[in-house]
């Protein structure tokens, strides 16, 4: 079943583009260059009346969450809060019938997810599901779904499930856009235009990532390193050091590069591998500051940018480019660098990769 790939991690980063294509295809009108999402129950006056979105859900699909909060807000101009399930089910979030519910996992049975939904509903909230698994309970329970067409997942960390859950949010935020008129035309087009792109630019970035593995190399004997970024780049920054820690068992933090001042600093010493997200344009500046502030303490710097960057080289040690796409859309691209630096790292150091220790893939108990 692994198709030739030594594990089910390997195989599901590659089947990435595919998981792509299955997830647009059939939500975009070729003509108009409109997101269509048939079956919805919620109405376009429903939507018209959110005043506020929370998403909720647990580690990996969370931190998609986080990338959804900047498209949404970003595309359709509604506040999102992201909220971690365990969290949200226990606290009294303010949630009126005004309010939008999103739910992502790609199982469909957490049960901290499952609970939260059930919580947001009893409230009054619509909840809409963004789930791989359409029979799931979550699925059920749900006003709306969509589905991501991710395909199985076996891997306990999670990879083309969280890129799906990326491309559900890209659709969703343009379709909230079109509904509430926040973007014009052109725009759209062209947003629709660089999502039918991404499919094949993730097929370029998996044809040269291999080159990771020195990196990798490098960092296996490390007992902690940083993952920096700013804007989406953090949100990315998050989900790369989660997944080196499930399976390579290395100690990671991500950070806001902007806090690196306000107290982490203090752990960059001689030699700690930083990883540094520059894919932003308007926040590109501020990232070579802050990327100048680890070398100049003796950080082994990997920048990951965009394809054409030139000064980045300048300040790190080794560089892994991106094709150029809409900036909202880059996560789909950078993330796929950094899950392959975390599989190679924990194959360097002869880990179960698809099982890594204390954790199970689908969490139905608390
Ligand atoms: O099935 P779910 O998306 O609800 O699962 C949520 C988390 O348990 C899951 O994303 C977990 O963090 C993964 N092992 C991450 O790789």
């Amino acid at each position: 079943e692994k198709e030739g790939y030594d594990h089910f991690m390997l195989k599901e980063i590659h089947e990435q583009p595919r998981a792509f294509r299955n997830t647009m295809t059939g939500r975009i009108d070729e003509k108009g260059k409109k997101v269509i999402f048939e079956g919805l129950s919620l109405t376009s006056e429903q939507l018209m009346q959110i005043d506020k979105i929370f998403i909720v859900a647990c580690g990996t699909a969370y931190h998609a969450g986080l990338v959804g909060k900047y498209v949404i807000e970003d595309l359709a101009r509604i506040p999102v809060e992201v909220d971690v399930a365990s969290e949200f089910r226990y606290r009294r979030p303010i949630v009126t019938e005004k309010t939008l519910v999103i739910v992502v996992s790609q199982s469909g049975e957490t049960a901290d997810t499952l609970a939260a939904l059930r919580e947001a509903r009893r409230l009054g909230a619509k909840v809409l599901a963004i789930t791989n698994v359409v029979g799931s309970s979550i699925a059920r329970d749900a006003d709306d779904v969509i589905a991501t067409m991710a395909g199985p997942e076996i891997a306990v960390a999670s990879t083309k499930a969280y890129t799906s859950q990326l491309v559900a949010f890209y659709l969703l935020g343009i379709y909230l856009a079109q509904v509430r008129e926040t973007i014009e035309e052109g725009e759209r087009i062209s947003l629709i235009e660089a999502l039918e792109k991404l499919p094949e630019q993730a097929e370029e970035v998996l044809s040269y990532s291999e080159n990771i593995r020195t990196f990798a190399d490098s960092i296996k004997d490390h007992k902690s390193l940083f993952y920096i970024g700013r804007g989406i780049d953090y949100a990315v920054a998050l989900e790369g050091s989660l997944k080196l820690k499930e399976i390579s068992y290395i100690h990671s933090e991500a950070y806001p590069a902007g806090e690196l001042k306000h107290g982490t600093l203090a752990l960059i010493e001689e030699n700690i591998p930083v990883i540094a997200l520059a894919t932003q344009d308007e926040l590109y500046e501020k990232m070579i500051s802050n990327i100048k502030e680890v070398t100049a303490r003796g950080a082994h710097v990997l920048g990951i940018a965009l394809a054409g960057d030139t000064e980045l080289h300048k300040s790190t040690d080794e560089v892994i480019s991106v094709p150029s796409t809409v900036s909202l859309f880059t996560p789909a691209l950078s993330v796929i660098p950094l899950q392959l630096l975390s599989y190679y790292t924990s194959l360097a150091l002869g880990n179960d990769v698809d099982k890594p220790r204390n954790l199970a893939k689908s969490v139905t108990v608390e």
